[in-house]
């Protein structure tokens, strides 16, 4: 398939766009390179060993993207481009509902007016909320949020959900990312965010590059087995996988369809802390300080249905990921 990622210069959407091309899918790069190394794409390219075309553009600027529609005829769109830190979220609601939704709503329209009808959406665990009793099943009512970044994509499904109802002809596939972690095996394409850290794992592989002094882990009182807060951590390779997979299932289906993307399984910080130290035989130093504002205690995927629709499932260990978050925090940290 002819496939526009948006976003492509970003965490997930590099690794996908390596996956698309070795799977012999052909690519379009759109990225404002807003929170991406300018130098991602090149790394790309030297990875699947060929030319990509990358446009740096803002998908939400109708008229430059209009111009990427009528180069290219594609037969689907990957939306990864948005604004994704949680704490940013609450302080600037209005930029993080502009970007997030007005992207997804320009897209629609070029995609009708150009008769693309394949969209598989960035979407994130977080439209569960902190009411649903976890391991979390896609038949939850996924309709709350905690930040306005949870927000966007709250509703973002509901703005592809109401499109579909109206277009029964289209393919939506709204993948809810657990948490992705890990880097590609080259060393080359990692998560590498402007500033300090928000997430856990660049911030530990901050430390371990002795670049940031600790890591604070928050909260040790948790209602958990060691206190700490547990989560779905999935390798992004296999996060990759699971975006070719969502396409290729587009591609021969229409509707909508939320889809878990997580292992099933939730480890607590302390835990991913030690197996970091181990995987890659260091200490990291750490304290533990009061809770975050805003973070849930626990909560994984069932992944039964990614396995069922998608034939897809995670297969890299915790510690297949914190060896390769750190290769890449090693070559890459400055
Ligand atoms: C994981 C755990 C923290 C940093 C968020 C978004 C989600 C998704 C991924 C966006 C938590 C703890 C963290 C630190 C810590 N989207 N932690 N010390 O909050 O589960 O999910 O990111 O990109 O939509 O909500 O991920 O990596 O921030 O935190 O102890 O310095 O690590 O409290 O328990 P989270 P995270």
């Amino acid at each position: 398939m002819k496939v526009l990622v948006t976003g492509g210069a970003g965490y997930i959407g590099s690794h996908t766009v390596v996956e698309l091309i070795q799977a012999g899918h052909s690519v379009v790069i759109v990225d404002d390179l807003s929170n991406a190394r300018t130098d991602v794409v090149c790394r790309i390219e030297s990875i699947v060993g060929q030319k990509i075309k990358f446009r740096v553009l803002d998908c939400a600027d109708k008229e430059q993207m209009r111009l990427v529609f009528q180069e290219d005829k594609f037969d689907a769109v990957i939306h990864f481009a948005g604004r994704k830190a949680v704490g940013e979220s609450v302080k600037k609601p209005l930029e993080y509902y502009r970007t997030n939704l007005d992207s997804t709503m320009t897209l629609l329209e070029l995609m009708e007016e150009y008769g693309c009808k394949k969209f598989v959406f960035s979407s994130s665990a977080t439209v569960y909320g902190p009411e649903n009793p976890y391991p979390y099943k896609e038949e939850m009512p996924a309709i709350q949020s905690s930040s306005p970044y949870g927000w966007s994509k709250v509703m973002n499904e509901r703005i592809l959900t109401d499109y579909v109802t109206a277009h029964p002809d289209f393919s939506v596939v709204l993948l809810r990312y657990f948490n992705p972690i890990g880097s590609h095996d080259s060393g080359l394409l990692g998560d590498d965010p402007n500033g300090i850290p928000n997430n856990l794992m660049p911030y530990i592989a901050r430390v371990a590059a002795g670049v940031l002094p600790e890591l604070t882990i928050f909260g040790g009182d948790y209602p958990t087995p060691d206190g700490t807060c547990q989560r779905d951590y999935l390798h992004v390779v296999d996060l990759a996988v699971g975006h070719r997979k969502a396409l290729e299932y587009a591609e021969n289906h229409t509707g909508v369809e939320a889809i878990n993307l997580g292992t099933g399984n939730g480890i607590s910080v302390r835990e991913l802390v030690h197996a970091f130290e181990s995987a890659n035989d260091m200490k990291l130093p750490y304290v533990v300080g009061p809770r975050r504002d805003g973070d849930l205690p626990a909560f994984w995927a069932d992944a039964t249905k990614a396995k069922k629709l998608l034939g897809w499932e995670a297969t890299h260990t915790v510690e297949d990921m914190c060896r390769s978050a750190w290769d890449f925090a090693k070559k890459n940290t400055k």
